[in-house]
């Protein structure tokens, strides 16, 4: 019998982007279990917490019976063999993510040679799209239906209506 497969798909999901669940909605179909790790990042300041960010991450995912949402603090090795994942999934987005993701996979498999890192292409109608373009667009009162899960939607009007003059997002 094979043991059981499990990847972690970490990230900052400052919030989660439909580019984002593109990547965990591909990876539940490789591995038995997939783990998505909010990092707790005490260098940058968030708009959201990682309870907030965990929470709509945890509404857009509960289909799925296979994904376990959780917030993580320190390095990503730790997290991952806390959690028994042999593998770190990320996206990329465009040839100029390469050399970033490159960088951190090779610093990761020296730290932990066991855990193998895994990138995925994101598909080409999110190949544009990240959590600060988002942010951006919503800040001003742009529509972000499509860019993101109607719960990350929501949180983001909640959240920008409150000092916006134009009161909510446009549709
Ligand atoms: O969504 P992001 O911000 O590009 O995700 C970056 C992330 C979370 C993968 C990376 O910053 C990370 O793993 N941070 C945890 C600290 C760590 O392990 N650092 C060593 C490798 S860079």
């Amino acid at each position: 019998m094979r043991a059981v497969l499990i990847a972690i798909y970490p990230g900052s999901f400052d919030p989660l982007t439909n580019g984002h669940l593109d990547i965990i909605e591909r990876g539940i179909k490789i591995f038995d279990h997939l783990i998505v790790g909010v990092l707790k990042n005490p260098h940058k300041q968030p708009l959201f917490t990682p309870e907030e960010r965990k929470e709509m991450i945890q509404e857009t995912v509960k289909c799925f019976t296979n994904v376990e949402v959780d917030v993580f603090d320190g390095l990503l090795v730790n997290f991952a063999r806390e959690k028994k994942c042999q593998v770190i999934i990320r996206g990329l987005r465009a040839i100029s993510d390469y050399e970033y993701e490159t960088q951190i996979a090779v610093i990761n498999r020296k730290m932990a040679p066991e855990i193998e890192t895994l990138f995925l292409p994101t598909s080409t109608e999110f190949s544009y799209l990240n959590s600060t373009i988002v942010k951006e667009i919503a800040s001003f009162g742009g529509c972000i239906r499509g860019l993101v899960p109607p719960a990350v939607e929501k949180k983001l009007r909640d959240k920008f209506s409150k000092n916006a003059p134009w009161g909510i997002l446009s549709e």
